[in-house]
């Protein structure tokens, strides 16, 4: 019984908490966002002796690097806040073919994983082949001060979205210190989507998809739900301070930098 295995339960209890979190921030209004966790080193050969619940599942693309990985994935349609509640009936644990053409549900119900799924699988083949090895989750979520930023034209510029999120509180410089990256307009779920993120990701660890959503990768779940609440912040400044009808001024570029060196960044 995969709920034996105290490691995996409490990995998954990490997602199904922040999942909770997503909703609870408003940012996952439906099914909108999902997450991704590489738990291979997790899961033992035990766990995986019992026959799938779905064998054989065809990928849009062939996963490189993944052959025999397991991960637990949300399901497609599924809403966040049952996420919470019942991680195993809206989600699910998988494992990709010898060959990586394939993946198998093993475990818990035959919950189809989200429809991104080949698109987190290319980030986690990337991330791996980059060698960034402990980079073990895909979080996208929805949240809606983020994706207004990237509704304003001059905001979809990564260096001009960058320091304005860093310079409206200094928690912002220190946690996010590779800055966000943005991708322009594509279909959800969509390969074009993937490799545009994925051409983001060798400079940043959150990418801004315009009119659509974040995308964090991290070696943790509570921290990209970190990140993403701390760029949230950020922007929820920038808002209130044009609500109260000024223009932010923002950190000066020489607070930043103190910044920086303050903390070694
Ligand atoms: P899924 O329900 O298929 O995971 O889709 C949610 C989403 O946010 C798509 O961008
Ligand atoms: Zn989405």
């Amino acid at each position: 019984m995969i709920h034996d295995n105290e490691l995996l339960m409490y990995e998954i209890d990490r997602i199904a908490g922040v999942a909770g979190y997503l909703w609870e921030k408003g940012w996952a209004e439906r099914n909108g966002g999902n997450i991704s966790v590489n738990l291979t080193g997790v899961v033992t050969p035990h766990d995986l002796a019992m026959k799938p619940v779905r064998a054989g599942v065809a990928l849009q693309e062939t996963a490189a690097g993944l052959q025999g990985c397991v991960f637990y994935v949300t399901g497609t349609g599924k809403r966040m806040r049952d996420v919470a509640k019942d991680p195993f009936s809206n989600g699910a644990l998988i494992r990709i073919s010898a060959n990586g053409a394939s993946y198998d549900i093993v475990a818990e119900k035959p919950v189809a994983p989200t429809s991104e799924l080949s698109s987190h699988l290319l980030m986690h083949s990337y991330l791996l082949a980059s060698g960034r090895l402990s980079a073990k989750v895909v979080l996208h979520t929805h949240p809606a001060d983020l994706i207004g930023l990237t509704h304003c034209k001059p905001y979809m510029d990564s260096e001009r979205l960058t320091r304005l999120l860093w310079s409206m509180i200094p928690e912002c410089r220190i946690v996010v210190p590779k800055g966000v990256g943005v991708v322009p307009y594509e279909i959800p779920g969509s390969i074009e989507l993937a490799h545009a993120t994925i051409g983001q990701l060798s400079r940043h660890d959150v990418v801004f998809w315009e009119k659509h959503g974040v995308l964090a990768v991290g070696e943790d779940v509570v921290e990209c739900f970190d990140t993403i609440d701390t760029l949230s912040k950020a922007a929820q400044i920038f808002f209130s301070a044009r609500a109260a009808g000024c223009e932010p001024e923002g950190m000066t570029g020489r607070q930043l930098d103190d910044l920086a060196e303050a903390f070694g960044l």
